[in-house]
Parts: C-alpha cells; structure tokens; sequence
C-alpha cells in the first residue's frame, strides 16, 4: 500500500509509536524508528524484520538539536529519502500547577512541541527537494479541552495543533501534507502519569486502533477541513459499531 515509501516515526519504542511502526511496515513502508530506549526499539526493529519488513532503529532524543540533525542524516544515508514524518514521541505530568516545576515545563513542551518542530524543521528540506511529503502530528483531545491538572500537556498540545495548522498552509505549496489526530484514552504506559481511578476505568483504545487510525490518515487522499459536527456524529457512531472506544478526530491541511 505505501510501495516502500519512508516513514521516519518517533516515539516508536512502546506505546502508539510501536504500534505505527509495525503497522506501516505491514503496510509496505521502510521504517526509521526513533527512540531514546535502544533495546525496545531493536525489539521492534525485530518484530518487524519477523513480518519481513523493513526497520532501521536509531536512538534519538527529540528534545535535543543534534541528536536530531543525527537520526535524520542517518536515515537519509541508508534511505536516501523521507517521505512520510510521524511526530509521535510525547510525556505528559499530570498534577496541580503550582507544584509542577520548570523542570516538568521544559520536558512536556520540549518533548511534545519543540521535538516536533526540530523533526519537522530538519525534514522539510527533505521533502522540499523531494517534491513533497507528509507530516503527521500526534495530538490529543487535551490539544481541544483544557483538562484540569494537565496544563503543560494541554499547552504542548494545543500548540502542537497550532503549529500543525501554521505548517500545513505554509507547505501547500511545496506540496507537503500537515495531518495531526487527537486521540482520546488510549491503552499504553502513558497514563501511568494518572493516579486516579477515572482514568483506570475509562473506555480506552488500543494502541493498534490509533496505529490504524494514523495509516489511514497516510494513506487516504482528503479535503482540508475540521471535521463537521455531523461527520464527527457518523465517525463516533461508526467506532462503537466497530467496538473501538474513542474519538480520534484529525486533521489534514490537503
Ligand atoms: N495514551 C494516551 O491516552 C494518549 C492519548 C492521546 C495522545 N497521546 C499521545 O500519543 C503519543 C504516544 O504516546 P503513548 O500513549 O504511546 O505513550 P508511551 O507508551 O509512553 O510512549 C511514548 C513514546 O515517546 C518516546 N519518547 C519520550 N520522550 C522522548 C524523547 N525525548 N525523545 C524521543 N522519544 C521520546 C518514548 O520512548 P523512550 O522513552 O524510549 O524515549 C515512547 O516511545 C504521545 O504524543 C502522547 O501525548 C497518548
């Protein structure tokens, strides 16, 4: 389906980032997964090579600059090209305002949003030259409501849909797609930041349900819009008929 068109994904050690991987490596898509966890990505990178797929793991902190410039130059020098940029890698903290520190402030924000932007920043050259490309922003409902206790999260989000937004209509023109999908609960060590029993028992989605979600969104040509209140309505009825827990709205600038 994605005829080994490369996909650059962080965040790909666990979680909805391990399940993307494998899911567009299933898909025909060459996979660089990138991680701050070496193991758990060649565990992935294994998985994958199992389905007779292709995974090149490469560690990478996506909070620093450099290490950035690094994961993308090696991925270029074993692919040659990006064509698909899955922004996943993400931390939330979860508590009153007053007590998170500035520590917690300059993990959330420059994990979620400013790890995005230096991917971002590094590969859209690439693209350029390219002739286009796709970028996909990992967001979230809390990128659309302001939960209590979770503000750095909700800003980091709400920005990451800002600058989705700002990009896709800057790219346009170089025919570079900015998708982004808000995801609801989803089943992964992320909400171990939650200590309460609301989250416990809350309906969640699996990671492969947002994994699937994601490939969709990579692989079905759509018109820019927010989705309507009536389209919303059909997905939401269309996802409990299929037994999956969530909304996941998204987002596509083309
Ligand atoms: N779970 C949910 O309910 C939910 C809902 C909506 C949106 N989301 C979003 O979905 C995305 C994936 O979350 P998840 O639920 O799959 O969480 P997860 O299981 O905790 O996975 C988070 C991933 O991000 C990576 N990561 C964290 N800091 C990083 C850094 N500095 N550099 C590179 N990679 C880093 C982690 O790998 P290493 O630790 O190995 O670096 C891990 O692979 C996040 O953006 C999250 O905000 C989650």
């Amino acid at each position: 389906m994605l005829n080994d068109q490369v996909l650059l994904i962080t965040g790909a050690s666990r979680g909805i980032g391990a399940a993307s991987a494998i899911c567009f490596a299933q898909a025909g898509a060459k996979v660089v997964a990138a991680a701050r966890s070496r193991d758990a990505l060649e565990d992935v990178a294994a998985r994958i090579g199992a389905l007779h797929g292709t995974c090149l793991p490469i560690p990478a902190d996506v909070t620093d600059e450099a290490s950035v410039r690094h994961l993308v130059a090696h991925a270029l020098a074993r692919f040659g090209r990006i064509d698909l940029l899955i922004n996943n890698a993400g931390v939330g903290v979860c508590g009153p305002t007053e007590r998170t520190t500035l520590d917690d402030w300059n993990v959330v924000i420059g994990t979620n949003l400013k790890g995005a932007f230096l991917c971002a920043r590094e590969i859209i050259p690439v693209m350029v030259r390219q002739g286009g490309g796709h970028i996909i922003n990992v967001a979230s409902q809390a990128g659309r409501f302001g939960f209590p206790r979770l503000a750095l999260y909700c800003a980091s989000k709400y920005g990451l849909i800002g600058m989705s937004e700002s990009l896709g209509r800057e790219l346009a023109a170089s025919n570079i797609r900015v998708s982004y999908l808000c995801p609801g609960w989803v089943d992964t060590a992320f909400l171990e930041i939650f200590q309460d029993d609301i989250v416990r028992k809350a309906i969640k989605a699996s990671p492969h349900a947002i994994a699937r979600e994601i490939l969709d969104l990579a692989t079905k040509p759509r018109i820019a819009s927010r989705p309507t209140f009536v389209g919303k309505v059909a997905r939401l009825l269309k996802r409990r008929l299929q037994g999956a827990a969530t909304q996941c709205e998204t987002y596509s600038s083309f």
